[in-house]
């Protein structure tokens, strides 16, 4: 079998599927691997790197795509990628699949399988799949390292013979898997941090990593969706939150905002009047710029300042951190290819509760319900 690597072609993609070091079992098992020059030089894995690992490496593109039966990736590929795909080729990444599900289309008439990372189940036995995890992981501490960056103030609370600093306050709002490394990062440095969540299990770890969990009256209602995720919340329970996140910000140095909900818009937490409010020089990091934003004011892909406030957000920072986020992400994929590669060859179950909720689409249609939804809409 013939396993290709390629070089990510999204704007300002660093990453890479699978690095040198992750080669060794899949070569014994006599799989053949065509990495395409260069893939892995953003993530410090340069070609000599790959062809002693016991690769090939290819400068052609066209060629690895027409070749390659298993094709590991991190981003959806380019839709001219896609009609050089080999038929019947499998094809494995964030396939953003409730997005932008068209952008999938030319993959699935190749016939391409297409698997995605997002839709891979949160349960016990997938968690060394959990790409979602790993990447909120290295965007929820790199969103502190650049606020730190941005703050005119130190972090930590410095007591000199010059006078004493008061630690800096750090707000973060959904405390999930980037919010709590979030939390635990500004921690380190020293800061004070809040934390705001909408679903109950979310305040124990707030509090084991140190910080202050506010809680919200929601009246009662259900706040938990399925798989540990939040539920969309009404207009009348946002505007709860909006009224503690307004009245919190006014003392925060930095807030990380984190809040999705899974396959839908981000929702809108922070006000403009509440950015308005915040102190200047504060910054303020919308994790969920890729889905719109939390902050009404959130231009994504744009740094913006505001009355003295720094507002970014950041489509893709674990793009910024390319080594450990190729190595965890590798590793993700490594633990997937184990689930359909046997022996060295393609074997895929869709009966798996695994590969059954990660595909997309197999045999030239789309095989999940939603993706089959948003296509005829
Ligand atoms: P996410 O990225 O979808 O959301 C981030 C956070 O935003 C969540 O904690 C959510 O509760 C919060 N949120 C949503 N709407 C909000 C609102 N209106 N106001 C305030 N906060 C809001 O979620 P993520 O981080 O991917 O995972 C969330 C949870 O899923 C985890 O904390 C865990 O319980 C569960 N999980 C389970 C895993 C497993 O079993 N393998 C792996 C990863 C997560």
């Amino acid at each position: 079998m013939i396993l290709g690597i390629v070089k990510e072609t999204a704007p300002g993609e660093t990453r890479v599927a699978l690095l040198p070091e992750n080669l060794k079992g899949l070569i014994a098992q006599g799989i053949e691997i065509l990495v395409e020059s260069g893939a892995g030089v953003c993530a410090g894995a340069s070609d000599d790197a790959y062809l002693a690992a016991g690769a090939e490496v290819i400068a052609d593109r066209a060629t690895i795509l027409a070749r390659a039966q298993l094709l590991p990736v991190v981003n959806v590929l380019d839709t001219d990628s896609q009609s050089q795909l080999r038929p019947r080729s499998v094809v494995i990444g964030f396939m953003r699949p409730l997005e932008e599900p068209q952008a999938l289309a030319t993959a699935i008439a190749r016939p391409a399988t297409l698997f995605s990372m997002e839709l891979i189940p949160r349960i016990s036995r997938a968690q060394s799949m959990d790409a979602l995890s790993s990447m909120a992981t290295v965007a929820g501490y790199k969103a502190v390292i650049s606020a730190a960056d941005r703050l005119p103030r130190l972090f930590p609370m410095l007591m000199t013979a010059a006078g004493t600093i008061p630690p800096a306050r750090v707000f973060v709002i959904g405390a999930g898997v980037a919010g709590l490394q979030a939390i635990a990062t500004a921690r380190r440095l020293g800061a004070v941090v809040e934390a705001y969540d909408v679903r109950a299990a979310a305040g124990e770890q707030v509090r084991s990593l140190g910080a202050k969990f506010l809680d919200v009256d929601l009246g009662g209602i259900n706040t938990e969706g399925g798989g540990g995720y939040a539920a969309e919340l009404t207009e009348e329970a946002l505007d709860r939150g909006r009224d503690l996140i307004t009245k919190t910000a006014a003392h925060a140095d930095v807030i990380v905002t984190t809040a999705q909900v899974p396959g839908r818009p981000a929702p809108k937490l922070i006000r403009g009047a509440a950015v308005e409010g915040m102190r200047s020089g504060s910054v303020l990091v919308d994790l969920a710029a890729p889905a719109g934003g939390n902050c009404e004011l959130t231009q994504p892909g744009v740094t913006q300042t505001l009355n003295g406030v720094t507002l970014l957000a950041p489509l893709n920072l674990p793009a910024e951190v390319p080594v450990h986020s190729s190595y965890l992400y590798a590793r993700n994929i490594l633990n997937f290819l184990a689930l359909i590669v046997k022996k060295g060859e393609l074997s895929v179950d869709l009966t798996d509760e695994v590969l059954a909720g990660a595909c997309v689409a197999h045999d030239g249609k789309p095989v999940n319900p939603r993706v089959q939804k948003l296509l005829e809409g």
